[in-house]
């Protein structure tokens, strides 16, 4: 008997038909090589989760100068594109579908991860108080530099060449990462954009370099085949707004405008519990967006079932539950037992938990 059918209905997200509404968010493991090429490894993990009704990618940097994180793939090198061919290969002759996701991580980043040992790129020279992992394991990020207008026309480039190879690819769509305190984050939100140029002070201002990016990939990818990520609640990464409301509100009327096949908004980060006036605001700022919503952040079968038959949710990605349950969509279905994920593997390491999560093998498995 199917379980919390809502999921099961099937549903079109812009240019793509979704078999369901379980879908798979995006999940950093650093398992790439240093030079940022997928491992082979990822074609099976990634093949064992197509059953999802859209995959989105680990986070994935568009140049060198967007890496923050030790052994995070990349998108921009022919290497690359070849071995996420494999990838986006295996997912499709599974019956799968996936977005990646195109990601730049301004200041969340160490000066021995950047080409020649350079500072990051961020708004503004604002260090975060935050830590990035590296060779010599968790370090404190480096102090970034202010991106000139000339750096900030290259990062464009940078996005658009991204944008273009995740075509190359076989990509089905584009998921720009402005969520998490990265560096659209970083010039959307006034505690780490100080600017005073055309990117800087006012809202309009702020908003102007994720509008750039959103033209410069749409020369590449139509809007339905192109998606966003935000987190209004700025739980991650020292991001921080004096007035995130009013800002998000904008941003999600701006983005509103574009037609775009989704907005994908955590709701909840991993660690951070949301309280009352959080779920209001979020609450409020839904209601700003008109197409396609994917939520996250904390869903069970029960809870994602219970959004889309409100109405709150159009579909449901799930982190932590799909890394250890790469036949989560079914588990769900049938209201099985699902595999509790281990922390201590989910960044960098070998197969084991990343490719070994058993599938349910067993009918004494599908007991809950
Ligand atoms: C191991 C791990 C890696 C993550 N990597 C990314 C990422 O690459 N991009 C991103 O936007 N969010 C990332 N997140 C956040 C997740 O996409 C998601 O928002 C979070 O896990 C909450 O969903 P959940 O409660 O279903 O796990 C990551 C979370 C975890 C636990």
């Amino acid at each position: 008997m199917t379980q919390n059918a809502a999921l099961f209905s099937p549903v079109q997200m812009g240019a793509l038909d979704l078999p369901n509404r379980v879908l798979m968010a995006p999940l950093t493991r650093n398992r790439a090589q240093g030079d940022g090429t997928p491992k082979a490894m990822a074609v099976p993990y990634y093949r064992q989760r197509a059953s999802a009704g859209l995959i989105f990618t680990e986070a994935t940097q568009i140049s060198a100068m967007g890496k923050g994180y030790l052994d995070t793939p990349g998108i921009y090198t022919e290497a690359q594109v070849t071995a996420w061919k494999k990838v986006t290969d295996a997912i499709h002759a599974a019956g799968g579908r996936v977005f990646l996701q195109l990601w730049h991580v301004g200041r969340i980043s160490h000066s021995s991860l950047l080409p020649d040992g350079r500072a990051p790129l961020s708004a503004s020279a604002i260090r975060a108080d935050a830590q990035t992992f590296t060779a010599n394991g968790f370090e404190d990020c480096s102090t970034p530099d202010a991106m000139t207008e000339v750096q900030i026309t290259q990062t464009l480039a940078e996005y658009r060449h991204a944008a273009k190879s995740a075509k190359e690819a076989g990509f089905d769509g584009i998921e720009v990462h402005a969520a998490n305190g990265y560096l659209l984050d970083q010039f959307l939100q006034d505690g780490s954009n100080h600017r005073d140029d055309a990117y800087g002070g006012s809202i309009e201002n702020r908003m102007r370099f994720l509008q750039e990016v959103l033209d410069v990939v749409g020369e590449i990818w139509s809007p339905d085949r192109t998606g966003v990520r935000l987190s209004p609640l700025g739980q991650a990464n020292d991001i921080s707004d004096t007035d995130p409301e009013t800002l998000f509100a904008a941003v999600i009327e701006m983005l509103d405008s574009r037609k775009l096949a989704y907005l994908h908004m955590v709701e909840a980060f991993p660690g951070s519990t949301p309280n009352d006036d959080d779920s209001a605001l979020i609450d409020r700022l839904r209601q700003l967006w008109s197409g396609f919503y994917i939520a996250n952040g904390g869903y069970e079968a029960q809870s994602a079932s219970d959004a889309i038959t409100s109405g709150t949710a159009d579909a449901v990605t799930f982190g932590r539950p799909f890394i250890a349950n790469p036949d989560l969509p079914e588990r769900f279905r049938i209201g099985a037992k699902l595999n509790e994920p281990d922390a201590d593997t989910f960044y960098g390491g070998d197969e084991t938990g990343y490719t070994d999560y058993p599938f349910m093998d067993h009918p004494a498995d599908k007991v809950a």
